[in-house]
């Protein structure tokens, strides 16, 4: 399916003259996974999917939320938030508000409308896509001015403490800071990027495997407490390490005898996957799409046996886009455990790529994938 964002029609309407309609967009990271967390590098790409919200003043104080996607209307007071989440999808927006206000932002009440295009829980950002449009659209129609960087960061520590999700930096970075063409190499500790033009000759095809386990949640806090742990045993000899960022390949075999089986194969994990994100800057700014390509299968090989995150799905979505013409590169893309693979794919053979891998993938597990053949976007902003 080649993929046409709809210009969020019904959003524009919503609130006839006195609305204002804002989208954040989904993301695809193309290589540097379970690496944001570690302070180390990612490269993901803002997609054409988006959460949109329409938003209007109102002369209270209360908020009024809803979505064209989720049921029930809510209202909340805005000096009366609920300081702990309810497990309802409105936790996302109240938990924006409620940070904001205590960043010192007063903000008016306000009627939101949400309609999103990011299919929820397959690994391509859906909750980033929602909390930073929220965050911009609730800061700009009250006439602050935005520091991306800022919020970003906001919308990390609401994903974290509010919704109780102890994600890393990339995706709200990325739905903030994304740039139409471009992927972009993130530093997760300095927060410094760098936008990589990806060239015409490439598309990105993301091929959604259907199904989402139930560890996913459970198995990616234990990878983080695995890392941390690793830190720990590792800084006891090497005590400039702070996190696996710190650690080099050669570091690593030198005290490999301080980590048991299990922590090392994460730790190479990390260490290795930094080094091919590198790699791959090198390779899409010398046009070398074939040498990008192999970064993305170790990536996967890696993600697979070493850091264990992969499952059957991924792994056949995966082989078959590997047999597969046109195709340079494919790999799991986000947290794991289900969700979506990303190809680079030649241009030209995208749209027969998409159809013969969800032709095979079917065939073999009677799941009709969604494939998307997709245009890299900007990051949140105002729909004009
Ligand atoms: C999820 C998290 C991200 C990142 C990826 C793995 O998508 O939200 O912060 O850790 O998993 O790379």
């Amino acid at each position: 399916m080649e993929l046409v964002s709809t210009p969020f029609a019904g959003l524009q309407t919503r609130f006839g003259a006195s609305g204002r309609v804002y989208r954040a967009p989904g993301r695809v990271n193309l290589i540097g996974e379970h690496t944001d967390y570690n302070d180390g590098y990612v490269l993901p790409a803002a997609i054409n999917l988006a959460c949109g919200v329409a938003i209007a003043a109102r002369n209270d104080r209360i908020l009024h939320i809803q979505s064209a996607n989720m049921p029930g209307d809510v209202h909340v007071h805005l000096d009366r938030l609920p300081a702990v989440r309810t497990g309802h999808w409105s936790d996302y927006v109240i938990g924006i508000a409620s940070a904001l206000e205590q960043a010192g932002f007063k903000l008016p009440g306000a009627s939101l409308y949400i309609q999103s295009e990011v299919p929820l829980g397959s690994g391509l950002s859906s909750s980033a896509a929602l909390e930073t449009s929220v965050a911009y659209a609730l800061l700009d129609a009250a006439g602050y001015p935005i520091d991306l960087r800022k919020l970003a960061l906001l919308c990390q520590r609401v994903e974290n403490e509010y919704v109780g999700a102890r994600c890393g930096i990339m995706d709200p970075f990325i739905a903030c800071h994304g740039k139409g063409g471009h992927a972009l190499l993130l530093d997760c500790r300095s927060l410094d990027f760098r936008l990589l033009r990806v060239p015409p000759q490439a598309r990105l095809v993301i091929c959604n495997t259907m199904v989402k386990h139930e560890l996913a949640s459970s198995q990616y806090n234990l990878r983080r407490a695995e890392c941390e742990e690793a830190v720990r045993l590792l800084a006891t000899k090497l005590p400039c390490v702070r996190s696996l960022r710190d650690v080099s390949k050669r570091d690593l075999e030198d005290q490999r005898s301080l980590l048991t089986a299990t922590l090392y194969k994460r730790a190479c994990h990390v260490v290795e996957e930094n080094d091919r994100v590198l790699g791959a800057e090198s390779a899409l700014k010398a046009g070398n799409l074939t040498g990008f390509g192999e970064l993305m299968a170790q990536s996967h090989l890696s993600l697979k046996d070493n850091y264990e995150v992969s499952c059957r799905e991924l792994d056949l979505m995966v082989e078959i886009a590997n047999r597969t013409r046109g195709v340079y590169g494919a790999r799991m893309t986000g947290g794991g455990f289900g969700g979506c693979t990303v190809n680079l794919v030649r241009a030209e053979t995208a749209a027969d790529f998409a159809h013969q891998v969800g032709e095979a993938y079917y065939g073999a597990t009677g799941r009709h994938p969604d494939v998307y053949i997709c245009e890299i976007a900007e990051g949140v902003g105002p729909v004009s």
